[in-house]
């Protein structure tokens, strides 16, 4: 078994998991200081390419970015998600996550689960790609962002849900908007990591999507916390150079270029 993954199988009820996501390298470098796990996640969709929804991201998008996020990485697990409409079946799924691993070098794949593709996980993980399950709130397969598992019955299809990705071999799984009664209960009933999003401190790890946690994407329902207001930072920086242009404040002498110097 890679020994990252170990590593996070090892964090459970120990230290909490800390996880967030990244679409290019510079992003990464800084996470990567910091994280157990960076995730290329499809709400790049969203966050990057303004799209409504994941549905139409593309295997070379993540692809693409994956290959800049892994120059940043040196230390935390790196996985990728699968897109949508990339493995429907155990032959794509194994064609496609192949192809992001041995073009990527990335450590895992993600994929959402349909409460259906528990053979594909297990495929997967015999191919010795591991894989990280997705459940509760899954934008490529629900329309309506609700919270999940709230009643009895839900939470036990959502456990037994949980139950089948572990079976099949994923080494961890996120809860998105699930219940907090449903993620204590399902944390407790895996052996592996499960990690929150919108699912309350029950989970062995968190993530979030770092564009909403720094403050720029706009995007921020009651489970995100700002650490940051990089939209207004940015703006500020902006207004002061676009004032500083129009004025012929910048560049100074100091930035004029020299034979000599460049940097
Ligand atoms: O795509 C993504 O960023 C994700 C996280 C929200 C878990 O799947």
């Amino acid at each position: 078994m890679n020994k990252k993954i170990k590593k996070i199988l090892f964090k459970k009820n120990k230290t909490k998991i800390v996880c967030l996501t990244a679409y290019s390298k510079n992003i990464a470098k800084i996470l990567d200081k910091f994280c157990d796990i960076v995730l290329v996640g499809d709400s790049m969709a969203n966050v990057l390419y303004g799209l409504k929804n994941t549905h139409t991201l593309s295997l070379k998008n993540i692809i693409q970015h994956t290959l800049s996020v892994k120059k940043g990485i040196s230390k935390s697990l790196l996985v990728v998600d699968m897109p949508k409409g990339t493995y429907q079946n155990v032959k794509i799924a194994k064609k496609n996550a192949s192809l992001i691993k041995s073009l990527t070098k990335c450590d895992a794949v993600k994929i959402e689960s349909n409460n259906k593709n528990f053979q594909i996980i297990k495929e997967l993980v015999k191919s010795k790609i591991p894989v990280m399950g997705h459940i509760g709130y899954t934008p490529q397969f629900k329309k309506n962002f609700k919270i999940e598992g709230s009643t009895g019955e839900k939470l036990k299809k959502l456990n037994k849900e949980a139950l089948k990705i572990e079976r099949a071999g994923a080494f961890s799984v996120v809860l998105e908007c699930v219940a907090p009664n449903a993620s204590k209960t399902i944390t407790k009933s895996l052996k592996i990591p499960t990690i929150g999003i919108g699912s309350s401190s029950y989970c062995d790890g968190q993530i979030l999507v770092t564009d909403d946690m720094l403050g720029l994407s706009g995007f921020y329902p009651k489970f995100v916390k700002k650490y940051l207001d990089l939209n207004k930072m940015i703006t500020k920086a902006v207004k002061r150079y676009t004032k500083e242009v129009r004025n012929n404040k910048f560049p100074k002498k100091n930035n004029f270029l020299n034979v000599t110097r460049i940097r």
